[in-house]
């Protein structure tokens, strides 16, 4: 049966699954949620032992690994997913509960619909659709779904050390990434790689009365602002020495196929509700967000931040501060300048604390003349209408160049579905049926191409 015939008849069948899994509060940021991480693995793997595969649970939070043999002499794949998701707060901005999943405009809202619950699912509904269309799987699969990629994958490179060579693969395919727009197939190419870090200021042994001490007492506030504004100069550079220092010049090439990217100002400012962009300048924003690193301040805490006025000078003020890295920049040697450069800034009479909040990761490429990666395009052609671009990510999967280098170095498809509309990370998370149903058709047609079967119907 053709796939599209075969997605319309599931389809509620699927859309009822989908809700399912995407009804676990997979929150991974949040020790409360370590239960519900649990059960969502245990559905994972309900699901999986259903379709044929042997599955075990590995570690807190379970990695779901499962693994499945098809003909032999056929090719192994690797799929990389994760089951984990964001915080979902604030929660008084959702338009219905994030962990009750409903159908509005064409979208399936839900914290995790996009991000990557429902990119994960494709998967296991394609996997679905072959063992029905050939009575078994045509090459084999081992599948690897995580439950801490949004907070570092610290399990997970625990179990690659241990597992790692027992799953060589031919490819990796992940599904966690998203188009450039509605109706512009994409193929991600590159990711960017991810310092996050932690600074603590600490001042007085107490909160003071402002009145009392104001004039005398070193504010771990606004040391901290100070420090944080001299992170960046006025036009966007990062002022930490050395940082750009193996950092890429841009290819010729490369612009002339962005130059085609309706990625305009106006663009980016629609897409984020401002009036105008930040970054550096003499880049492009595209070249800004793909091939240039970055440093953001994620999160400020400092002082009384309830209701009404309170007057103290804060005992301490913390930051979360992350860079995102380009191929080339070494994530250590970051770390270390970056741990070196917040100690010089740091003022009389406070005391500056820096620590990593994980494993540093370095960005990630992927070229696009392999065998896979053709197979990639003709599926996404066959499923949107047109012919893919390859674009670079803003975004980190930060454990990507590990599990390739685990595995055996094999090429890895980034085959993501996503819009960059679908508000991951904040409110009303949702994932396009469109792009869920089209996800499955090109998922389908590329597991089937990597298998040697030729499309027949
Ligand atoms: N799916 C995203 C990565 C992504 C984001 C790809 C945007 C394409 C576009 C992934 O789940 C993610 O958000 N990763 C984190 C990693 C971090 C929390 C360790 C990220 O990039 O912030
Ligand atoms: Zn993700």
């Amino acid at each position: 049966m053709h796939p599209t015939e075969w997605i319309k008849q599931r389809s509620p069948q699927l859309i009822q699954d989908l809700f399912a899994f995407l009804s676990f509060p997979s929150v991974s940021a949040q020790t409360q949620h370590r239960p519900d991480l649990k059960a969502t693995a245990q559905w994972l793997k309900a699901y999986l032992e259903k379709l044929g595969f042997w599955v075990e649970l590995w570690g807190e939070p379970p990695i779901v690994h499962a693994y499945r043999a098809g003909p032999s002499g056929a090719p192994t794949a690797l799929f990389y997913g994760h089951y984990d998701v964001q915080p979902p707060e604030p929660l008084e901005l959702w338009h219905s509960p994030p962990f009750s999943p409903r159908i509005a405009d064409e979208c399936i809202y839900a914290r995790g619909a996009s991000d990557d619950k429902g990119q994960v699912f494709i998967h296991l509904a394609a996997w679905q659709y072959l063992i029905e269309r050939y009575g078994d799987l045509p090459l084999s699969i081992h599948a690897v779904i995580e439950g801490e990629e949004e907070t570092g994958s610290e399990t997970l490179y625990g179990m690659l050390r241990q597992h790692g060579k027992a799953w060589q693969s031919d490819v990796v395919v992940v599904s966690d990434t998203a188009f450039f727009a509605e109706g512009v197939p994409t193929l991600t190419v590159g990711l960017r790689g991810l310092v996050y870090t932690e600074i603590t200021v600490r001042g007085p042994q107490r909160d003071l009365h402002s009145g009392s001490f104001g004039g005398v007492a070193p504010n771990p506030a606004l040391a901290l602002a100070t420090l944080l504004a001299r992170l960046k100069s006025e036009d966007g550079r990062i002022q930490i020495p050395g940082f750009y220092d193996r950092v890429r010049a841009p290819d010729e090439k490369q612009r002339r196929l962005w130059r085609r990217l309706p990625a305009t100002d106006e663009h980016y400012q629609r897409l984020m509700g401002v009036s105008a962009l930040s970054g550096e300048v003499g880049f492009a924003p595209i070249e800004r967000i793909s091939i240039r690193p970055t440093l953001d301040v994620n999160g400020l805490l400092s002082g009384y931040t309830g209701e009404g006025a309170k007057t103290i000078i804060p005992a301490q003020a913390t930051a979360k501060v992350s860079m995102r890295l380009v191929p080339d920049q070494d994530p250590q040697a970051i770390w270390e300048s970056f741990r070196q450069y917040i100690s010089q800034l740091a003022p009389a009479g406070v005391e500056v604390e820096v620590r990593l909040l994980h494993e540093p990761a370095p960005a990630f490429e992927t070229p696009t003349d392999s065998p896979y990666y053709q197979a990639a395009e003709q599926a996404l052609t066959e499923a949107f209408g047109s012919v893919p671009i390859p674009v670079r990510e803003g975004g980190s999967i930060p454990i990507l160049s590990h599990l390739q280098r685990a595995v055996g170095h094999p090429p890895v498809i980034l085959m993501g579905f996503g819009l960059p509309t679908d508000a991951v990370h904040s409110p009303n998370e949702c994932f396009r049926l469109r792009q869920l149903w089209g996800g499955l058709h090109a998922t389908i047609r590329f597991y089937e191409s990597l298998s040697g079967r030729k499309n027949a119907t």
